[in-house]
């Protein structure tokens, strides 16, 4: 294929997950980055967009050099180990339809992260010179004193940094080092012309005062140990994890060896945790400007999960395995619960007793229940044949509003006004059943046009929904498509006319509930 001819025909939307450090096994924080990335790439890829998403895991480094060492492993074999029976488990548990994975040991990566290193050496961007600072090896990042705060418990007097609670090390080192600073003004105009580059708007503030305080420069190479991609001029120094672990989204479409897949992908969408916003938002930039590549189309820096009011991590040991929330309330309730629950960009605390109540109401009772209903009396009053008529213009209208709200949500990050809107729906053809009493509609000859229109009305508005929510609920509605009779791949069918549909050739009964309930035993996890 002639490079390039084809791969602006429609337009690329290519987003990614950071690349997630293999230390130790995933918690539903990580699994949050990795569905609201995913809902995002499927409804994308559903509007007919040239679609991919990137995610992977980040292996270097001096974290992961000594998890495996107190583990009596090798850095390599850790890595092998924690990627196969964790991180790509993973995606399967909640559903990921990524279109790579990436791994920072990948030869593919090491190669590109050597000539893009090479580049910016051979353009006078980086220079030898010598550092003395505090270290957080949790963060893999040298701290300033704004950063950190005593210690308490075990390290009391000692100082440590506020995102790990752990004490930082002071670090002498004759490094390699990336000339940042000359790229603080043009940082700062990007913000300013492009204030959408950061988002939402709260990390946007955070990191421009950050880059108006002064960047320095940053030390990108290491000699203290050798767990990492060597630099190509002096292999006695290792690659920084960052410098290495940013360059994937680069190497991972072709960066240095595949110009027409490059050309094709960049620019991307990055989604990150705001713990790591500055990294992408500055540091990042500021590297492919150097190398002269065009910067990501956004960086946008959602919320925490919080446990006891604190980010729930690994480091502290609050992590809850994704599987303990899908093994009794299913992947759909996973997906569905915290993009609905929390606004995406702004921290949110999880609760077993909010997830089971909202999978009740919510999906259980409110759009479960709905399906349920309208599917039985199509399939008792029509024996399954979809009346032919034309539907109620209000129901109609609404479904409209919604398809081209929610649409627009999405465009902004909006994930949980995407869902409110489709919800408004939900809601609507509950009140429309209510009302209409299709049940007593069925027992006259003389309304029996009026339940054709009601019933021909709610399974239109399923099939509507049964589109618009495939990027979260993508069980539930796989089954509610087959039951309204849905033609073709549900996942092919265009989200942004979603309020199109008009009703396959029959309704079929459904496949059980599609939100049992979840009887909840002493055993269960609600409390
Ligand atoms: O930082 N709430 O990897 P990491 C929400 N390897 N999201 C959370 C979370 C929480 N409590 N805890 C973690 C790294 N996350 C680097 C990234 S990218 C080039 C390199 C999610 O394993 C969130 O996306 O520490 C956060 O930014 C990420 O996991 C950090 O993962
Ligand atoms: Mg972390």
């Amino acid at each position: 294929m002639a490079a390039g001819l084809n791969s602006r025909d429609t337009q690329a939307f290519y987003i990614t997950t950071p690349i997630f450090y293999v230390n130790d096994v995933p918690h539903i924080g990580h699994a949050y980055t990795e569905v609201a990335s995913d809902v995002l790439a499927r409804w994308h890829r559903q509007r007919g967009e040239d679609t991919w998403l990137l995610t992977g895991t980040d292996e270097h480094g001096q974290k992961i050099l000594r998890t495996a060492v107190a583990n009596d492993t090798s850095p390599q074999a850790w890595a092998d180990n924690l990627v196969e029976s964790a991180w790509k488990p993973l995606l399967k548990t909640i559903d990921i339809h990524n279109d790579d994975f990436i791994r920072t040991t990948d030869e593919r990566h090491e190669k590109a992260v050597t000539i893009f290193l090479q580049k910016l050496y051979d353009d006078g961007h980086i220079y030898s010179g010598e550092y003395e600072g505090y270290y957080c090896v949790g963060c893999e990042e040298y701290k300033q004193p704004d950063d950190l705060m005593d210690g308490t418990g075990d390290f009391v007097g000692q100082l440590v940094c506020k995102i790990h609670g752990r004490p930082i090390e002071i670090l002498k080192e004759k490094n390699y080092f990336f000339r940042m600073s000359a790229f603080e003004q043009k940082l700062l105009d990007l913000y300013e012309s492009q204030p959408d580059f950061v988002q939402p708007s709260s990390v946007r503030n955070e990191i421009t005062q950050f880059v108006k305080q002064g960047l320095a420069d940053l030390s990108i190479s290491r000699s203290s140990f050798d767990w990492g991609i060597k630099v190509p001029w002096d292999e006695s120094h290792v690659v920084y994890v960052w410098f290495d672990a940013l360059l994937n989204y680069v190497t991972a479409i072709g960066y240095g060896v595949d110009d027409a897949q490059f050309q094709r992908r960049w620019p991307a969408v990055h989604i990150v945790g705001k713990d790591i916003a500055r990294f992408h938002a500055v540091i990042w930039p500021a590297m492919l400007m150097a190398a002269g590549l065009e910067v990501p189309r956004a960086v946008f820096g959602h919320g925490w999960l919080l446990v006891g009011g604190e980010k729930m991590s690994k480091s502290k040991l609050t992590g809850i395995a994704p599987s303990e929330i899908t093994d009794t309330f299913g992947v759909d309730a996973f997906r569905y619960y915290f993009l609905s629950a929390i606004t995406f960009g702004q921290d949110g605390s999880f609760s077993w007793e909010d997830l089971s109540a909202r999978y009740q109401a919510e999906l259980a009772n409110g759009f479960g229940n709905l399906a349920s209903r309208v599917i039985a009396m199509v399939t008792r009053y029509f024996d399954g044949a979809l009346p032919d008529v034309e539907p109620d213009e209000a129901i109609l209208a609404i479904a409209k509003r919604v398809t081209a709200a929610a649409d627009a949500s999405i465009d902004r990050f909006a994930i949980n006004e995407a869902l409110g809107s489709i919800w408004e729906l939900v809601d609507a053809l509950n009140l429309y059943i209510t009302e209409n009493e299709p049940w007593a509609l069925a027992k006259e000859p003389a309304t029996r046009a009026r339940l054709e229109v009601v019933l021909a009305t709610a399974v239109r508005g399923l099939g509507t929904l049964a589109v618009l929510l495939s990027p979260v609920l993508t069980r539930a509605t796989e089954k509610l498509w087959q039951a309204v009779g849905g033609v073709g791949a549900l996942d092919a069918q265009p989200i942004d006319r979603a309020w199109e549909w008009t009703g396959g050739p029959a309704v079929t009964p459904l496949d059980g509930t599609l939100f049992p309930r979840i009887e909840t035993t002493e055993e269960a996890p609600v409390a």
